[in-house]
């Protein structure tokens, strides 16, 4: 497993990770946009409950996705890839790449569909995916535009190997590939599961391609082959091979779509290949690309839509970890406006009496109260105070009172406090790195997010609070 950093030797715990908002939900798991307490890293923690799974009868498929990631690992661009794993008494926690840009499902919705650039060049990158999947014996079995997501760069992840199978192991060896044949129970999603899981509950590599067919449609149509009110007759749809093309839909597109959604697995197009997937990629579709390097993506017309949070979408008001007074937490952060970004022209210590108390309530769950003495958190966030040569992270603290408190986040310990006058002064030098000077020191810190202005309008709209201007003793 590719190390998260150098000291990747040491097992990770929740208490590493900043868990911010929720960005995706399954039936037996929570992912997690997380943020490394020590390198300010973004990932995606995919989060498991032990009771859920055991109750549930599906260790078998927790362990497979492990598995499977665990042999994809990180020499194919086109998969999330996992970088650790541990776990707490209730949870299992899965580290995975983080796909900025979301799912395809979101950006073929937004377009409507997807213009033939786009479309060809992202089944390209797809067909490269599932050689990958292929040489290394895995089906995926589950590919749908939700599994599928967008890196910062727009280029694809295939996510979620829930449902996946090794079909053959190298480790495993044959015997292991034969038990593993057994029919198994339905997996996938109704509308791209293939006709042979409805028909004998068998799944190979075709169903992948059957899937591939299915997403290219939905790329260039902007809605599914296979739909229906009920999953009964979207099935009863699929084993009919019961779809039709719009009206104006690309011959090439149409050509490619009919020849990967054949009813009879092994006459799906590469199915057969002696070296998948050349005929895929000899198709009329792919003219001209070059598969040693599919270059940039096409833009998709209009990125406006993609909303990016500033400073990240992992507050810093948080703790590292997860406990179930997180899960509220994050709630409770949506519903008040208090705590959400502060309007432009409002100082951080406008505040009415009201919104103090209420503020005050809401901290009580912030791990970092206990340092506070009570005081309201007016700002708190993770800075690399440097000593000597070293840098050494810390959660900083401005509160009301005024305080600036420093707190080892990793030991959870109170490392000292930024003592206050009317002398202090802050001096930004560039986005990530600012001065906090008192008469009898001056603090080095840094912005690993380059937010440093806005750390030292912070603190001098506190100090100004307290020590108005014009008002210095003489
Ligand atoms: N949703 C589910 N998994 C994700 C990931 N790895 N990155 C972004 N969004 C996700």
């Amino acid at each position: 497993m590719t190390p998260l950093n150098e000291d990747a030797g040491r097992k990770r715990s929740p208490a590493d990770f900043f868990f911010g908002k929720v960005i995706g939900e399954g039936s037996f798991s929570t992912v997690y946009l997380a943020k490394d307490v020590h390198t300010s890293r973004e990932f995606a923690i995919k989060v498991l409950e032990k009771a859920h799974i055991i109750r549930e009868k599906k260790t078998e498929y927790v362990m497979r996705e492990k598995e499977v990631l665990r042999i994809l690992g990180s020499s194919c661009s086109y998969f999330v890839h996992l970088y650790s794993t541990f776990q707490d008494r209730e949870r299992l926690y899965f580290v995975l790449t983080y796909a900025k840009n979301g799912e395809l499902l979101k950006h073929i919705n937004h377009h409507k569909k997807f213009n033939f650039e786009c479309t060809r060049y992202y089944a390209a990158e797809l067909v490269l995916a599932l050689e990958y999947l292929r040489s290394k014996g895995i089906v995926h079995r589950d590919l749908k535009p939700e599994n599928i997501l967008f890196d910062e760069n727009f280029h694809l992840l295939v996510t979620d190997f829930g449902s996946a199978k090794i079909e053959r192991s190298e480790e495993a060896g044959d015997d292991a590939e034969k038990s593993l044949q057994r029919r198994r129970s339905f997996v996938g999603t109704a509308q791209f599961v293939s006709p042979e899981m409805l028909k004998d509950s068998t799944s190979s590599y075709p169903s992948d391609l059957w899937a591939l067919g299915c997403i290219v449609f939905q790329m260039a149509a902007g809605e599914m082959p296979f739909t229906g009110p009920t999953d009964y007759l979207i099935f009863a749809k699929v084993e009919n091979l019961d779809y039709v093309f719009p009206d104006g839909f690309d011959e090439r597109v149409k050509d490619f779509v009919e020849k990967l959604l054949v009813l009879e697995p092994n006459r799906r197009l590469g199915a057969l290949d002696a070296v998948p997937y050349t005929s895929l990629r000899e198709h009329q579709i792919f003219a001209g690309l070059d598969w040693d390097d599919l270059g940039p993506p096409p833009k998709l017309s209009d990125a406006s839509y993609i909303i990016e949070e500033p400073g990240g979408a992992v507050p810093d008001h948080m703790e590292p970890g997860l406990d179930s007074e997180k899960v509220s937490k994050l709630v409770l952060t949506d519903m008040i406006p208090a705590l959400k970004k502060s309007e432009p022209g409002r100082k951080i210590t406008d505040l009415s009496p009201e919104e103090i108390e209420k503020r005050l309530l809401l901290q009580a769950t912030n791990a970092y109260n206990d340092f506070v003495g009570g005081h309201l958190i007016l700002k708190q966030g993770l800075l690399d105070k440097r000593k000597g040569l070293f840098p050494r992270r810390r959660m900083f603290l401005l509160t009301l009172g005024p305080h600036l408190y420093y707190v080892d986040p990793v030991t959870m310990t109170l490392k000292g406090e930024i003592p206050w006058s009317e002398d202090l002064k802050t001096e930004a030098r560039n986005f990530k790195t600012f001065f906090v000077h008192t008469p009898k020191r001056k603090y080095y810190l840094e912005d690993p997010e380059g937010y440093a202005p806005e750390w030292c309008k912070a603190i001098e709209q506190v100090k100004e609070h307290y020590f108005p201007p014009g008002q210095k003793l003489a």
